[in-house]
């Protein structure tokens, strides 16, 4: 912390982020090892790797490509399913002082609204002073459809509406819907999601890619696509979360390509409410730790002592 008179809070419904940097899902685990490296509570929150009702094995095969910029991810939500994240890792995480979200996926809308049930209960269960061990859920809505051919929920508007309302229905938990690029309209999406009650959406998951191995003539993934991610996806980001901020008058939480202080300013300036940081931790271990301050010496040097003064000021 710089000064302490600037307020880098932000606000998601009944929940009040320290500063706009969140983990995000995927890239941070629960936080166990880089909580080795640094002080977890300098963060705003963490997104946990994603959870399904059921433990999933992931994909088999190559499951990462470095790409220009980026990287292909083809992990296939591995996963230990939410009774063993319930059983080992929550009580990790209810100590931590930094909001703690939970990604949720599901693979039919039963498994998605049993899910936000458990975890709903056993945040209950360990509530304490008033504090709940989870402090969200944030809806991952760009997985596959087993119903529906593997298409992922997230395309369609339609689609997504069911498993938004139900989830909705299933917990009292503040709500964070988060949105896959690959949507048919992003926007519309977005705007669904508010209609149905959720508190906040966040964007962008990864968007559909290939890499191809011309000696094998195949693709370097058994899925065939894979999700892009990193600097490459940030000027596609930024133009859906500032698309969607001006939609919506839910909060939004932007990623996508998010790697300096400065990527994180700009999604502000775009709108967001917050930012999420994922591919970067990869490339710097101590994101954590340094992003925030450097929003706070813009702040400093050009004189703005909150950041409701520049979100959305575009
Ligand atoms: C290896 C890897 C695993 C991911 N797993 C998840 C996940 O389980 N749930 C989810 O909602 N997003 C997942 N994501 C997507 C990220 O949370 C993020 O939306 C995306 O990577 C864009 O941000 P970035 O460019 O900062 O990484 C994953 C991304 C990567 C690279």
């Amino acid at each position: 912390m710089i000064e302490s008179t600037l307020d880098m809070s932000c606000r998601i419904g009944p929940v009040t982020f320290k500063n706009p940097l969140i983990m995000a899902s995927g890239t941070f685990g629960f936080g166990k090892e880089y909580g080795n490296l640094y002080d977890l509570s300098k963060l705003g929150g963490i997104s946990g790797k994603g959870i399904t009702l059921h433990p999933r094995p992931g994909n088999p095969g190559i499951r990462v490509y470095e790409t220009p910029s980026g990287m292909l991810n083809s992990v296939g939500l591995e996963n230990p399913g939410i009774a063993s994240f319930l059983a080992d890792e929550c009580a990790f995480w209810e100590k931590l002082d930094t909001v703690r979200i939970v990604n949720l996926g599901g693979g039919t809308v039963q498994d998605y609204v049993q899910g936000a049930g458990m975890i709903d209960a056993d945040s209950r269960i360990r509530e304490r002073d008033g504090r709940k061990a989870v402090d969200m859920i944030e809806l991952n809505i760009s997985c596959p459809n087993v119903k529906a051919g593997g298409m992922a929920y997230g395309i369609k508007t339609s689609v997504a509406r069911e498993v938004v309302r139900e989830v909705r229905a299933a917990t009292s938990l503040p709500l964070m819907v988060k949105l896959s690029p690959n949507a048919e309209d992003i926007a519309d999406m977005a705007q669904m999601c508010e209609e149905e009650g959720a508190e906040a959406v966040s964007l962008i998951n990864t968007l559909s890619g290939m890499k191809i191995d011309v000696r094998r003539r195949r693709s370097v993934f058994e899925n065939l696509y894979a999700g892009l991610s990193g600097p490459a996806v940030k000027p596609i980001a930024l133009r859906m979360v500032h698309q969607v901020c001006k939609r919506v008058h839910i909060p939004v939480v932007g990623m996508g390509g998010i790697s300096s202080s400065e990527d994180m300013i700009e999604f502000i300036m775009a709108g967001a409410q917050a930012v999420q940081v994922g591919t970067y931790n990869f490339v710097n271990w101590h994101a954590g730790a340094e992003l925030a301050e450097g929003v706070e010496r813009f702040m400093i040097a050009e004189g703005i002592r909150s950041l409701d003064e520049i979100r959305g000021i575009l």
